[in-house]
């Protein structure tokens, strides 16, 4: 795998920044790449419009690991409308590259950022909606562990 990936895609792989989980996060959303069967669970904490934090549980290949670490640090900071422009190719674009068969790989957690944008401003102006997170997690984590060992 290291022959394939540059030395920054490798840092971000072998020591992903923001894993985790974020309690009382505004919005948490799973969005999983039908293709390969990855997927990734981010938490997003927002304060008036602005990400001001974000974690992630991450099911996938290497590079849905370095990217979704890497799009973790882009978008720390931005309001909403800026995540809702945000795209993959920047994330590639600041590791350096992934090799072609991966470039689709940062498409998971920025389509994880613009879905949760979306159904966070849906939610917002609906106060008959559930809390989000009862509602939006699809699997548990355990779930979601078994599928990535199977
Ligand atoms: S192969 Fe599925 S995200 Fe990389």
């Amino acid at each position: 795998m290291s022959q394939m990936y540059n030395e920054i895609v490798m840092d971000h792989f072998q020591n992903p920044r923001n894993m985790g989980r974020i309690e009382n996060a505004e919005m948490l959303i799973q969005v999983g790449d039908p293709g390969c069967g990855d997927s990734v669970l981010i938490f997003m904490k927002i304060d008036e419009e602005v990400l001001t934090d974000i974690k992630y549980k991450v099911y996938g290949c290497g590079a849905a690991i370095a990217t979704s670490s890497m799009g973790s640090e882009l978008v720390k900071g931005k309001t909403l409308d800026q995540l809702l422009e945000f795209k993959a190719k920047e994330i590639s674009a600041a590791l350096g590259g992934l090799p072609v068969e991966k470039e689709h790989c940062s498409n998971l957690i920025a389509s994880a950022l613009h879905a949760g944008v979306a159904e966070y401003r849906k939610n917002r102006n609906d106060p008959d909606k559930q809390p989000l997170p009862e509602r939006k997690e699809l699997l548990s984590e355990e779930d979601l562990q078994k599928k990535a060992e199977n």
